[in-house]
């Protein structure tokens, strides 16, 4: 018998990429009350997006997972909320009109507070501060008082949470995401073609909801045309605060994560008898796993048992992220290595943290060409090895931000001190997210036509 699974377990195993507070005490107040705070999200409602992320994995559903690389407490605001909501709601009507699925919408959002970084210490205007951790954790502001980990943050990180998950809820379910709305989610700054193509693929679905109507359907009728369901996700990284958030489900007796109805382990934070592995076996959410170059076949499997025992569809998603023109090392060893396995996962492809480089301003960014090839790359090898792609992973905006360079209308090096205002790594404007899910649709096109000649 192996001994019952505990969401303080994590303990016991090496403390990476977390802060040490320096007040014991201070933590463990903080803990006692988020611990009697309500979870933000349901278990019934994290099963929904697990079967729904099953039927990804078959090819019968897409994944579309997006939002901040880091959500900040200054940028909060029901404007931001609105944007990065409505361009995936673009992005997924897109990818649906290509793929002829159901796209699967799962924000970056609620809850993507904390960061790993690759170093301790960054420097800041000449000055060696502690590195910023995600507003979860500690100050932005490059000051050494602010780079002290404070727990209060978590607090402060779930009630915005909590606001924000409000807001998507009445977004997703009050009228705003109703479909025939479907011409005003548009915003003024998205560049041609995509507007132009986005406004084609608008007017023929207001022409096929005309018919709709003319037969009797309505969102009156058929609350499908009249709201989506949207979930929230985040990485899984501060365990304190996962922790104090675990719940057990009232109706399976089973634990779940209620901070977020997915959550994810990083590239950096995979290890097979590390802590973040040790907390997200146990919870019942569907968990997502970054996979980046240096993952082995060997890992994988021992990552796969663990993380994935009964081998459930939709409890895991593999997200590949390895850079434009590395996808073909590393993707067939490790389809291979879960075709051998018999594992059933839903892979998706994050070309954003395998293509970020320094501008030669000194600007973090991510060439667009570069995140477009390792998208193509990630169905090319796909269709090679007669798998499914079933989703993606960006770090975007509904903003018109210069973050990452390059698009119709090319962000240049120059440019990007125009607009640059992420707390972490560069994202996708909206300009260039749409842009990129009519290049996605493509390939689902695509797919879906093998899908049909193959007789399925
Ligand atoms: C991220 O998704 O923001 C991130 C840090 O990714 P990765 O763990 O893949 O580097
Ligand atoms: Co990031």
């Amino acid at each position: 018998m192996t001994k019952a699974w505990k969401k303080s377990d994590w303990r016991a195993k090496p403390r990476i990429q977390m802060p040490d507070y320096p007040d014991a005490s201070a933590v463990a107040a903080v803990e006692a009350q988020l611990s009697k705070y309500p979870p933000l999200v349901f278990a019934g409602e994290a099963r929904k997006l697990k079967a729904a992320l099953g039927a990804a994995a078959k090819g019968e559903a897409f994944l579309l997972q997006g939002g901040d690389c880091a959500e900040s407490f200054q940028e909060f605001s029901a404007d931001n909320i609105r944007d990065t909501f409505k361009v995936m709601l673009q992005m997924a009507i897109v990818l649906t009109w290509g793929a002829k699925v159901p796209v699967v919408k799962v924000g970056r959002m609620a809850g993507q507070f904390a960061k790993p970084r690759s170093a301790p210490t960054e420097m800041v205007g000449g000055i060696e501060l502690p590195s910023y951790r995600g507003d979860i954790i500690n100050g932005f502001e490059g000051t050494p008082e602010a780079r002290i980990p404070d727990p209060n943050r978590m607090l402060q990180a779930y009630t915005q949470a909590a606001a924000s998950l409000n807001l998507l809820r009445a977004f997703s379910t009050g009228g705003y995401a109703d479909i025939h709305r479907v011409q005003s989610w548009m915003a003024g700054f998205i560049e041609e073609p995509a507007a132009a193509n986005y406004r084609n693929i608008a007017q023929r679905i207001e022409d096929a909801l005309d018919f709709m109507t003319a037969a009797g359907v309505t969102s009156a009728t058929a609350h499908e045309l009249s709201s989506v369901d949207f979930y929230t996700s985040h990485e899984a990284l501060l365990l304190e605060y996962e922790e104090a958030l675990c719940r057990i489900d009232s109706t399976t007796g089973v634990p779940v994560a209620g901070s977020g109805h997915m959550i994810w382990i990083g590239d950096r934070t995979r290890q097979t008898d590390g802590a973040h592995v040790e907390f997200c076996r146990g919870v019942q959410n569907p968990i997502g796993l970054k996979c980046g170059p240096s993952t082995t076949a060997e890992d994988l499997k021992v990552l796969m048992a663990k993380l994935n025992p009964e081998n459930e569809p939709g409890r895991l998603t593999l997200i590949a992220r390895f850079g434009a023109g590395k996808v073909g090392d590393h993707l067939p060893r490790l389809i291979r290595t879960v075709e051998a396995e018999g594992a059933k996962v839903l892979w998706s492809c994050d070309p954003m943290h395998g293509n970020t480089i320094k501008a030669a301003s000194g600007y973090k960014t991510r060439p667009f060409e570069s995140v477009l090839r390792e998208v193509r790359e990630f169905f090319q090898i796909h269709k090679a090895e007669g798998t499914i792609p079933g989703g993606v992973h960006f770090e975007m905006t509904g903003k018109d931000v210069t973050e990452c360079t390059g698009g119709v209308r090319a962000v240049t090096d120059e440019n990007l001190s125009d607009r640059y205002h992420t707390a972490c790594d560069p994202r996708l404007n909206a300009s260039q997210a749409l842009e990129l899910a009519f290049l996605v649709a493509e390939e689902l096109n695509d797919r879906r036509r093998l899908s049909r000649a193959a007789g399925f």
